[in-house]
């Protein structure tokens, strides 16, 4: 066998391995399951907050001074990742719960530094996001199960870029197949 076959060789086996991985990556166990931030809205008042404008209120005020999201952050609060199902999803409930805080326990009424009512609603979806996340269970704060699914935002989805992933995934693999059938027949014609 001579040099170039043991490198088509070397190249052939990890592309077939990509197509059961390809395949694998459709079932839920495998692909991304965590769900695309603008899916989880709150409503207040006629208007829609989603996570990705919540996560900016979550850094403008300093959440993380305090608490910690996957066990990140500062242990001062409780971990929050899993808080919107100890809420019980309620979001009224969490956004009044943030405006006022419980100042004897520690935690700041937001209002006084300076929370809109909107603000909060719009963390509150960052916290609805969070809930969603797929953390293999943990930190396991009592009621989470995986499922995720709340006011019909499903958890559990390829996403985008889960895509992208196969989309290049089938691409680079025709450019090995196409590299690899040019130098076959170039050896066969004698030029490498
Ligand atoms: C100065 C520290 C501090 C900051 C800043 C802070 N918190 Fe808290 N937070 C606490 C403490 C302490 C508690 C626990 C209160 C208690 O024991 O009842 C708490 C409790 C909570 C709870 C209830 C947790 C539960 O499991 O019942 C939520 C929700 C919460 N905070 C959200 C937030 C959000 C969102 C922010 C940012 C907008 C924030 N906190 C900023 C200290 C803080």
């Amino acid at each position: 066998m001579n040099n170039l076959r043991i490198i088509l060789i070397a190249l052939i086996i990890p592309s077939l391995l990509m197509i059961p991985y390809s395949i694998l990556s459709f079932y839920t166990d495998f692909a991304n399951n965590n769900p695309d931030p603008s899916l989880a809205t709150v409503s207040f008042q006629g208007n829609n907050y989603n996570a990705i404008e919540g996560k900016r209120t979550f850094e403008q005020y300093q959440c993380m001074g305090c608490h910690s999201i996957v066990g990140n952050g500062a242990y001062f609060g409780p971990d929050l990742t899993k808080v919107y199902r100890r809420m019980n999803g309620n979001d009224a409930a969490l956004a009044a719960y943030l405006l006022s805080g419980i100042p004897a326990k520690g935690m700041p009424p937001m209002r006084d530094r300076g929370m809109s009512e909107e603000d909060a609603y719009r963390t509150v979806a960052f916290l609805k996001y969070a809930q969603m996340l797929d953390t293999n269970d943990w930190p396991n704060n009592g009621s989470w199960d995986r499922d995720g699914n709340i006011d019909g935002v499903q958890a559990e989805h390829i996403s985008p870029s889960g895509i992208w992933q196969i989309v290049l995934g089938i691409i680079f693999f025709n450019l090995l197949v196409f590299g690899i059938i040019i130098v076959y027949e170039r050896e066969k014609e004698g030029k490498i």
